[in-house]
């Protein structure tokens, strides 16, 4: 017969306080042996929990100390709980009376028992009395400039109220109808020079370097959309330059922050498909077609395009080496390019982008075991398959969620920046440089091509 009564229950107990302390002391009176399941950071963003300040490493260690807690777990999926309650078999399920009704559904395993909160105190409180907001400046009028405002909204960290552009006529009329942005500006120095911390620069590809460059050396964090800068060492010294002056400098590659994306990234690791030996990727974009200027299309589809297929590829894959690339042209411009990449262990990067062909958005990562597939829109990752040559084995991920996914971008950003980091480890900055590899590789292949051609022109 079971003599032991096991009590189990769940939170994220960011910034341990004494509202979690005495929900805890209370659980454990309940029976004998306490189990505390802590939320796993990635499973807390997928839920929409957007602003937690400690890693899961720390909460767990916090609660670890307690002498009244007996084991704890992490939680990392939806239907954990329920799967928990059998593993561990468990008598009590106890959580806070916030939470009133939304476990009912449990009983079905054990008995529910929802204890009363103490009033006056919540982590979110505590976030918002130690740390300030971040005002964050918008730098450009660039194609992801109104969803990053609209998405910014969900972050309640961020605040966005003033925009630079150099054109005076489209920053008047911006101001004018947004309902969130009440500053114009059309000069960079006096921008800077307002009470922001923080910029977000989107704007055509040749102004991201002096204006990234100018931000950091007036102590403002830079989050700009890729690629950051179009020439060999440019990067590198922007890099250089943020560690310099202790500010942060991030790529806007949302793809990286995404719930989703981060756990494809986890499974990857502990071998689901065994040894990854080849990762392809695809993106276009009829740009033309939405009445885009010319001289945004002749930056050339591995310049608009190619981050992140690179990011797909590198951060599986670690650096490219023997860059090869298939490119298409059009007024001296490449329209599409096939890029294959070598990586350690002899696996294959194939990265595919077009502006001037479409095809179907998808990834597919190919291992010893199995393969993974992403539906299109693969950089919008939200859903994705792992195959075997055993059908039955097969699994689907699913992670939805509301908006086009910039809000875990910018959560990130603000929360680097609230806790005094420098990097992020979801885009490190040797990740940043692995990525734009490809495309500064390009860039300079084309330059000697250029001048040889010239060379020859003169000669002949
Ligand atoms: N809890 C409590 N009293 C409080 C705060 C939390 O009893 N003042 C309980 C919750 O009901 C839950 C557990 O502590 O059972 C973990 O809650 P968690 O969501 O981690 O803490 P909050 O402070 O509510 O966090 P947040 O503000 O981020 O929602």
């Amino acid at each position: 017969m079971k003599t032991k009564k096991t009590i189990i229950t769940y939170g994220t107990y960011d910034m341990l306080h004494v509202g979690h302390m005495r929900l805890l002391e209370r659980a454990k009176a309940l029976g004998d042996y306490l189990i505390v399941g802590v939320t796993d950071e990635n499973y807390d963003r997928s839920r929409g929990k957007l602003n937690v300040v400690e890693s899961t490493k720390k909460r767990v260690k916090s609660i670890e100390a307690l002498d009244f807690v007996d084991k704890v777990i992490v939680e990392t999926h939806k239907n954990q709980k329920a799967e928990d309650m059998v593993e561990y078999d468990v008598d009590i399920f106890a959580i806070g009376d916030d939470w009133v009704g939304a476990f009912d559904y449990l009983n079905e395993y054990t008995h529910v028992e929802y204890l009363a909160r103490t009033e006056g105190i919540s982590s979110t409180k505590l976030r918002k009395e130690n740390f300030d907001t971040i005002q964050l400046g918008i730098v450009g009028l660039g194609r992801d400039t109104q969803a990053f405002i609209d998405e910014a909204a969900f972050v309640s960290n961020v605040k966005i109220n003033r925009i630079y552009s150099p054109d005076f006529l489209a920053v008047k009329k911006y101001t004018k109808k947004s309902n969130v942005i009440k500053y114009g500006h059309d000069n960079y120095d006096d921008f800077l020079d307002t009470g922001i911390v923080a910029v977000y620069i989107d704007t055509e590809l040749e102004a991201h370097y002096n204006l990234i460059k100018k931000a950091i050396l007036a102590g403002k964090h830079v989050l700009c959309e890729n690629p950051l800068a179009l020439h060999k060492n440019e990067l590198k010294e922007l890099l250089s330059l943020a560690k310099e002056e202790k500010v942060l400098l991030l790529s806007a590659l949302k793809t990286a922050f995404l719930p989703a994306f981060n756990q494809l990234l986890a499974e990857l690791e502990d071998g689901i498909i065994g040894e990854v030996k080849e990762v392809r990727a695809t993106r276009t974009s009829l740009f033309k077609e939405q009445d885009y200027p010319d001289s945004f299309m002749e930056q050339g589809a591995t310049n608009i395009l190619s981050s992140y297929p690179s990011l797909l590829v590198n951060k599986i894959l670690g650096k490219s080496k023997d860059i090869t690339f298939f490119d298409q042209g059009s007024e001296g411009y490449d329209v599409s390019n096939l890029i294959v990449s070598k990586h350690k262990g002899g696996a294959v990067g194939v990265s595919r982008v077009a502006t001037g062909i479409k095809s179907e958005g998808t990834a597919v990562i190919s291992g010893t075991k199995g393969y993974i597939h992403i539906p299109a829109p693969w950089w919008l990752t939200k859903k994705f398959y792992v195959r075997f040559e055993d059908k039955h084995k097969s699994q689907t991920f699913n992670y939805e969620f509301d908006g086009d996914g910039l809000r875990y971008m910018i959560a990130e950003f603000a929360s680097l920046i609230q806790r005094g980091k420098r990097k992020s480890k979801m885009l490190t900055p040797s990740d940043m440089v692995g990525i734009n590899r490809v495309l500064l590789e390009y860039n300079e292949r084309k330059i000697n091509e250029n001048k040889k051609q010239k060379q020859k022109e003169k000669e002949a």
